[in-house]
């Protein structure tokens, strides 16, 4: 509970309780405090009033008279006693520490008689300082103001001469605290005003002056306590949130759309629009709702918020505008909602690994359908490109077979003399040679070898199992010896078929060995009757791809003009 010490204030803070209190109440208002205290610092006077006569339903002629607790006898009217009533005050002049106690104001008109009790307490200085914190007056200014402070309750204290006397000013019992151009004494007020007031000018202010009576002089004194209130500079109010951003919502979620405004005063309330409308005409199932939050520095948040409960399509169509009113301005902010992004790194990844997977499946495609895609091409593409190949060969193809022998099982006759002109000459369009077919009987062979080898773009060398039909190196080393160094100097492509699986190739010679690893072996996998076969299975396809790429002509073109002229 705050003290108040001295009469006028008491009365003060009486008159505003009472002044809610007596519209209701009237009769019981004179009842304002119980008994009501009074504090003075113990060698300085006091004059205190009975807390009765300041209500005007007494009748204008009574009689007041005071009494020491419990006392019959009325206090002197003796203006010498340090004691005494007079005007119907009650004066301590000056009082003394044990004059603390309660006293009796009774008042009475010819057909009313009231009485009030007080409650006297007369304090020390507190140790060191000019003042008793228990009495202090409570006084606030607001910063940025001019701010004023008032030495309460001395219209009792004047002079003989009926004058105010000078009333001096300490803070924190110091003087010359005035010298701060800030601060200046207010003409013919017990005041000081303050210019530019900060929180600096907060603390003890202490007001004195020298009071005479009966040519003794007494210092009457008292203490403010100044709070200073902080004021914030006059601001704009702005808008904290909305500031035109979009958020990433989920279709079908909860959303709060707030909108917040910072400013300096309270009441200034934003709302919602959308589409024109507002926000609640727009979707009934958004409902406003206003809040509001005091900050330190006096500054507010204003804010209004809804709700969407759930995210529908129709939402991410609008901007979403919040305004407020201030002056005659209206201010705008809005916000969208938006779909959330994908997540982009999930998206990397995944892109990153679908694009492996491509590659890796592309790779795997093109590994097994390799032959088909070149033989394809080959078909399709090459007569549009109009590629010539011009290397003054005469045949596409050496054929190079070991001839049969009676002991052997292998058809490689069959194989080579009807099988591989058959496709490769008549339905592909090459040209091969054939040894055996193809030379004039007389020549020899070696000569003959190695002149159409180099005449020919590849080698065809059919192989078989058997050692026994292997003749190509047994007794025809020279022709091996053409063959090879055919192959290194030119540089000709050996395609390799073998009639069956052979499981051991150490017996080979080593250029075969060579270029079977290098290049492959393709095997026969059909049989080796004369009927028709057909250069579309995978055996003939293999070969082909070996094979260099025709020169023109699709391939029914050139399997009738082969047959027109290779075919008799
Ligand atoms: C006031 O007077 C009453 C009765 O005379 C007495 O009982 C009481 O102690 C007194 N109180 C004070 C504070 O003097
Ligand atoms: C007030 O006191 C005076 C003298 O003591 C007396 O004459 C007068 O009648 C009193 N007035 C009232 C209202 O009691
Ligand atoms: C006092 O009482 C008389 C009669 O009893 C009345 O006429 C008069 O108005 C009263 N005066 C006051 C001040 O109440
Ligand atoms: C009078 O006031 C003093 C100081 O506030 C307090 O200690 C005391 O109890 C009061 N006396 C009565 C009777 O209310
Ligand atoms: C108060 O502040 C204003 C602006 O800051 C300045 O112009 C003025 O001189 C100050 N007044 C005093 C008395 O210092
Ligand atoms: C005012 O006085 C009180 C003691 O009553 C003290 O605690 C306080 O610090 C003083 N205020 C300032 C600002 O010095
Ligand atoms: C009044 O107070 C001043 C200092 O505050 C002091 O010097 C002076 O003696 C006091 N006067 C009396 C009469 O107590
Ligand atoms: C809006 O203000 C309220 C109250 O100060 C606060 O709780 C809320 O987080 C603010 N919202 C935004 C989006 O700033
Ligand atoms: C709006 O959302 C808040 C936060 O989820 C919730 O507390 C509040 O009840 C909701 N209000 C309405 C009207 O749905
Ligand atoms: C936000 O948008 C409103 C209306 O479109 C506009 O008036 C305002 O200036 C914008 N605010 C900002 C910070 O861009």
């Amino acid at each position: 509970m705050e003290k108040t010490s001295g009469l006028q204030q008491n009365m003060a803070s009486r008159f505003l309780l009472i002044g809610h209190l007596i519209v209701l109440i009237p009769l019981f208002s004179a009842e304002g405090c119980v008994i009501c205290d009074y504090f003075v610092l113990v060698g300085e006077p006091i004059a205190i009033t009975c807390p009765i006569i300041t209500l005007p339903v007494l009748h204008s002629d009574y009689n007041l008279t005071w009494y020491k607790n419990g006392s019959a006898t009325a206090v002197t009217t003796e203006r010498n006693a340090r004691i005494h009533q007079r005007a119907g005050l009650l004066w301590f002049i000056p009082a003394v520490l044990e004059d603390s106690g309660l006293y009796e104001c009774n008042v009475r008109s010819l057909n009313h008689s009231n009485k009030k009790t007080i409650n006297l307490t007369v304090f020390k200085n507190d140790n060191g300082l000019c003042f008793n914190g228990k009495m202090k007056f409570e006084q606030k200014v607001t910063s940025t103001n001019i701010g004023k402070i008032i030495c309460p309750d001395l219209e009792q204290f004047k002079n003989e001469e009926n004058n105010q006397p000078e009333v001096h000013w300490y803070k924190e019992c110091k003087p010359g605290f005035l010298e701060d151009k800030r601060l200046l004494l207010a003409e013919g007020e017990n005041a000081v005003l303050i210019h530019n007031v900060t929180v600096q000018d907060r603390g003890n202010y202490t007001c004195q002056m020298v009071y005479t009576y009966m040519g003794k002089q007494f210092n009457v004194s008292r203490t403010i306590g100044l709070e200073v209130k902080e004021k914030p500079l006059q601001m704009q109010p702005e808008f904290i949130y909305p500031r035109n951003n979009t958020v990433a919502v989920e279709l079908g979620s909860h959303v709060v759309m707030e909108c917040n405004v910072s400013s300096g005063i309270n009441g200034l309330i934003p709302f919602w629009q959308v589409n024109d409308e507002d926000v609640d005409i727009f979707d009934e199932t958004y409902r406003e709702q206003f809040y509001e939050e005091g900050l330190p520095h006096g500054l507010a948040v204003s804010g209004t918020k809804f709700n969407i409960s759930k995210v529908t399509v129709k939402d991410y169509a609008h901007k979403f505008f919040c305004h407020f009113i201030y002056g005659s301005q209206q201010f705008t902010a809005y916000i969208k909602l938006e779909y959330p992004a994908r997540n982009i790194q999930g998206y990397l990844i995944g892109g990153g690994v679908s694009l492996v997977f491509l590659v890796f499946f592309t790779l795997f495609i093109y590994k097994i359908f390799k032959i088909d895609i070149v033989l394809w091409y080959r078909d399709s593409c090459h007569p549009f490109l109009g590629k010539k190949v011009s290397d003054e060969k005469i045949y596409d193809a050496y054929v190079l077979y070991p001839k049969n022998r009676a002991s052997c099982l292998y058809s490689s006759d069959i194989f080579a003399l009807k099988i591989l002109p058959e496709v490769l000459e008549r339905q592909c369009g090459y040209k091969l040679f054939i040894l055996g077919r193809d030379d004039l009987p007389g020549e020899a062979v070696i000569s003959v070898a190695d002149e159409k080898i180099r005449q020919s773009r590849r080698v065809i060398i059919v192989l078989v199992p058997e050692p026994s039909c292997y003749n190509i190196l047994e007794n025809e080393s020279e022709k091996q010896l053409a063959m090879h160094s055919a192959l290194i100097q030119d540089g000709i492509k050996v395609i390799l078929i073998e009639l069956e699986k052979i499981q051991d190739y150490a017996t080979m010679p080593e250029s075969i060995r060579y270029i079977k690893q290098k290049h492959g072996v393709i095997r026969w996998k059909g049989d080796f009757s004369e009927r028709s076969h057909s250069a579309r299975t995978r055996f003939w396809k293999k070969v082909r791809y070996q094979m260099p790429s025709r020169k023109s002509g699709s391939l029914s073109q050139l399997h009738l003009l082969t047959k027109d002229l290779n075919v008799p």
